[in-house]
């Protein structure tokens, strides 16, 4: 598997090898999600197409009191995580490599953005589609695997390519979640025990509420087991459109039931399907 943490590396890496080349973004510290995705990936290129991984813990969509600069970097961990799961390549640049201190351009999807986690995180995702944009023109994939776990990065993103004419295919992948339901994530390793035993009811919170019929039911059982979590402080819960993430007005076109929970130091996000309603059995 090569190492590449300079962009001319990659690039003359990159220039030998032809098409599919799928590519798995990732800040690392990867876990079963990541390794899943990284999977799914390899099953695209099959054996004469490469899967690149990018590790990169992205300075500018981090807000000024977020984790930025205690974010997790087992870099020799993510490195065997990575070639386990079958990548070719790892490209892990330094924060100097892919930004000049007097950078002056950026990337913003300014609908899709505003919603969600977009209203408690400004500028996040400002700073998630210019280096997603930046990481597609070095690695010139053509295709690239996202989980469904961050659903409204996944909206924003496609939004991004097909408005920018990137050639590139978005791929979505299944929320990976641990037994008990909680989504696998970095963050879950800042939960104390205590939390890590609650942590599940957010799963569970949006699965029960899915079974009610209007958007506005959904909302408000969801807001209700969400707020009866002890500890937990309820950042947002919506059932919004799936592909535009304006609120859901009725069923009969494919939701997303999404929330963000402060539990203890970490900030959790999950969201799952609420699928047109004469579809269900
Ligand atoms: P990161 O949080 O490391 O996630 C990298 C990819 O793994 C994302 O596509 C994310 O949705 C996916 N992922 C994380 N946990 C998952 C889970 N439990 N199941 C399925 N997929 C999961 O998302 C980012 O990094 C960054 O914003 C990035 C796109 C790399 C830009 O910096």
């Amino acid at each position: 598997m090569k190492v590449a943490k300079s962009i001319a590396v990659l690039r003359a890496w990159r220039k030998s090898k032809s098409a599919p080349v799928v590519f798995v973004p990732t800040m690392g510290a990867l876990h079963a999600g990541h390794a899943a995705l990284i999977r799914s990936a390899r099953k695209l290129a099959g054996s004469r197409g490469s899967v690149v991984v990018s590790i990169f813990v992205n300075p500018t969509q981090f807000g000024p009191k977020e984790d930025f600069a205690s974010y997790l970097r087992p870099f020799r961990k993510d490195l065997s995580i990575s070639r386990a799961a079958g990548a070719d390549a790892v490209f892990a640049p330094s924060v100097e490599e892919m930004y000049s201190g007097d950078r002056s351009v950026a990337v913003e999807e300014s609908r899709l953005s505003q919603s969600l986690c977009g209203r408690s995180r400004p500028g996040h995702f400002q700073g998630v589609c210019t280096v997603v944009a930046k990481l597609f023109l070095i690695v010139q994939p053509t295709h690239a695997v996202f989980g469904e776990k961050d659903w409204q990065q996944l909206a924003i993103l496609r939004r991004m390519v097909r408005d920018l004419d990137f050639p590139v295919q978005m791929v979505g992948h299944a929320t990976v979640r641990e037994p008990d339901g909680l989504a696998t994530s970095s963050r879950n390793a800042y939960l104390t025990p205590a939390e890590r035993l609650l942590a599940p009811r957010i799963h569970a919170a949006l699965q029960s509420a899915a079974l009610k019929k209007s958007p506005a039911a959904i909302q408000a059982s969801a807001k209700k087991s969400l707020s009866a979590i002890p500890g937990a402080r309820l950042d947002y819960v919506e059932a919004v459109d799936a592909l535009t993430l304006e609120p859901l007005r009725s069923r009969k076109s494919p939701g997303r039931l999404a929330c963000a929970v402060f539990l203890g130091k970490a900030r959790l996000i999950d969201n799952i399907a609420l699928p047109p309603f004469h579809e269900r059995i």
